[in-house]
């Protein structure tokens, strides 16, 4: 099942991609939890990566493309793929078409989680990160104790594009750059909506009855 899962910044897209990549037994590929490992390891990659990130502005096309090819022809994608959060303009759903193309694994559907803005502001600001890759919410996804992972007892964290003028900076560069995307997956026959307002599992019921479709 090939699979790109598409959404605004704070839509649920690394929420969803999680427990949606357990259950149909696909990798959950996001570009920004990969660009994040390389800020974190302090590589080239990461270095340049981190100057557009702290801004909200994208990262260039052509790093994200090079990036997406190498992990797409990684074997682990054999059965298929999540992608979350790429593409995010349209050079890089082109790169994406031709890349696919190239090793056989056409996209199945593009699900795009739709959710307003006001609610977008409020999910990112009270997010909170452990290093281990788990994410939390003050108010919606608290952990067990203030601060404190409920998986390994890290300290909890905020990402640092989760500053409250950051984030509406990353909302115009959706606005601008990434959403056009959803007229053009629309043309091509590939766009579903679904509305992403409600719980976290009303949310995956909805994308799991949509990638039902493609077992
Ligand atoms: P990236 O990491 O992709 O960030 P993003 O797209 O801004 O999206 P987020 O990760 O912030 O939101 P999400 O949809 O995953 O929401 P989440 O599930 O965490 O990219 C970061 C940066 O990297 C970019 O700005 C750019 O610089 C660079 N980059 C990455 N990819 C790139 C590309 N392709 N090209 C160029 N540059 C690129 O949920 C958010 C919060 O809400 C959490 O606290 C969660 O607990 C809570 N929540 C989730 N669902 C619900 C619900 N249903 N109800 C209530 N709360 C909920
Ligand atoms: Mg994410
Ligand atoms: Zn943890």
């Amino acid at each position: 099942m090939n699979v790109v899962l598409f959404g605004p910044p704070g839509a649920g897209k690394g929420t969803q991609a999680k427990e949606l990549s357990q259950k149909y037994d696909i990798p959950h590929i996001s570009t920004g939890d990969i660009l994040r490992a390389n800020v974190r390891e302090g590589t080239e990659l990461g270095l340049k990566a981190k100057e557009y990130m702290d801004k909200g502005e994208l990262v260039p096309d052509q790093v994200l493309i090079g990036l997406i090819k190498d992990r797409l022809e990684e074997p682990d994608c054999a059965n298929g793929y999540l992608l979350d959060g790429y593409p995010r303009t349209i050079p890089q759903a082109d790169a994406l078409d031709d890349i696919l193309k190239e090793i056989s694994k056409p996209l199945d559907v593009v699900v795009n989680i739709d959710v307003s803005d006001e609610e977008l502001i409020g999910r990112l600001s009270g997010r909170r990160m452990c290093k281990c890759g788990e994410s939390y919410h003050i108010m919606f996804n608290s952990p067990k104790e203030e601060g404190v992972c409920n998986a390994c007892g890290g300290q909890l964290y905020q990402r640092d594009d989760d500053r409250e003028d950051v984030i509406r900076q990353r909302l115009v560069v959706y606005s601008e750059k990434t959403k056009p995307l959803i007229d053009y997956y629309e043309e091509k026959e590939l766009l579903v909506n679904i509305a992403g307002n409600g719980t976290v599992n009303e949310v995956f019921e909805a994308i799991s009855e949509i990638m039902d479709r493609y077992k």
